[in-house]
């Protein structure tokens, strides 16, 4: 257990000047530090802390002023809802108009866990945290500091990813601390996320429900429990300029790291030499390859980054943001990146990457 320390204004300020940082892992909680995050949430100070998913950045999600400050906090455009972060089940009834037999069969199947869902809001959700939406997204986070924390806070806490609007979401206290020291009053490190992709989001708003953005649980998954859902369009290819995202998160540029990421579509058994080509032809500018474990050490005159091994989609979509965060330290021109299959957590995957790259994928088949 480590803290790194703080000269606090008494709990309530509306900012402060000096974040603290409490370390944590789930069988060591700060008892009195957790205590300490959940009053600095209720009084309106912004708190991050860890999920299974990424981190959050947490505020009191019954106070306006408390998510206006997450805004601004992270550059996030106003139209960009924020999910409600509650410790169980019982906290929903007050916060949504309906919950659907399919909503109730998601919740229990899946909740606690990485799966948020968006129903009809009630009054008591505010527009700043909707978005102006008429729905409202909830999650229930299984990680125990989180869920203790929520516990604590007795509030709903509005949480979205603990990131510079735009940037990869963090996965670990040290990438909150690189977008968001000084901004925010507490960052509770709880060590390495466990996904390192954010939660897979279903809107059960309406009938079938819909997949807005994919994740740690799968469309399989979801489809064993309430039979066929809907797939946003947005999810897999660049929307058309008339055609919005439902999640409207998903319509900004996002992931991206400094450097112009490509995708590299190509055969298994081409794959290495045509990225050594790719890098060749380019040799004025320093490139960075996104690998496999297996090809990682086959690319010459790069920066190589492996995502750990191609059949393990779980590594790759832990790794995944980390690895986007390492290369802007690199301080590479370009980025090639290798490509997964659209199934299961790929889809989460490529859905992420394919946003880091700006949709640019060069095809040699
Ligand atoms: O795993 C996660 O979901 C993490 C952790 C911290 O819980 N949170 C997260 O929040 O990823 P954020 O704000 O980075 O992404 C939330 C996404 C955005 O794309 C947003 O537009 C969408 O959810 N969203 C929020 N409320 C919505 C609503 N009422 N209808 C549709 N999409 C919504
Ligand atoms: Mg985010």
């Amino acid at each position: 257990m480590a803290v790194e320390k703080n000269t606090k204004d008494a709990v309530g300020a509306m900012r402060n000047p000096q974040t603290i940082w409490a370390a944590m892992t789930s069988s060591d909680f700060n008892f009195p530090l957790l205590q300490e995050a959940g009053e600095l949430l209720r009084m309106g100070g912004l708190v991050a802390f860890p999920t299974e998913t990424v981190y959050g950045l947490g505020a009191n999600g019954l106070s306006d002023s408390a998510c206006k400050k997450i805004y601004e906090a992270k550059g996030r455009p106003s139209d960009n809802p924020l999910i409600l972060h509650i410790p169980s089940k019982e906290e929903i009834a007050p916060l949504v108009l309906e919950i659907s037999n399919e909503a109730e069969q998601l919740l229990e199947a899946f909740c606690p866990g990485p799966l948020t869902l968006v129903f009809k809001k009630a009054e008591a959700v505010s527009d700043i945290v909707s978005g102006g939406l008429p729905t409202v997204a909830i999650r229930i986070p299984k990680h125990p500091v989180a869920n203790q924390l929520l516990r604590l806070a007795g509030v709903p806490v509005a949480a979205p990813s603990a990131n510079q609007s735009g940037r990869p979401s963090s996965t670990k206290a040290s990438h909150v601390k690189e977008d968001l020291w000084n901004k925010i009053d507490m960052i509770v490190d709880g060590g390495d996320t466990e996904f390192g992709l954010e939660s897979t989001i279903v809107d059960v708003s309406v009938s079938p429900p819909v997949l807005l953005r994919p994740g740690a649980i799968t469309k399989n998954m979801i489809e064993e429990v309430v039979g066929t859902i809907e797939l946003d369009p947005t999810i897999l290819n660049k929307p058309e300029k008339d055609v919005k995202p439902k999640a409207p998160g998903m319509k900004y540029t996002h992931y991206a790291p400094k450097a112009r990421v490509v995708l590299v579509d190509t055969e298994a058994e081409t794959l290495v030499d045509t990225i050594n080509h790719l890098i060749k032809s380019d040799n004025d500018k320093k490139i960075g390859v996104l690998a496999t474990e297996k090809n990682a050490k086959q690319y010459e005159n790069a920066v190589v980054r492996s995502l750990g091994n191609k059949e393990n989609l779980e590594e790759i979509g832990k790794n995944l943001f980390d690895a986007l965060r390492w290369f802007d330290e690199q301080n590479v021109d370009l980025i090639y990146s290798e490509m997964f299959i659209k199934e299961e957590v790929g889809l989460a995957i490529m859905n992420r990457l394919e946003k880091a790259a700006g949709y640019e994928v060069l095809r040699h088949r």
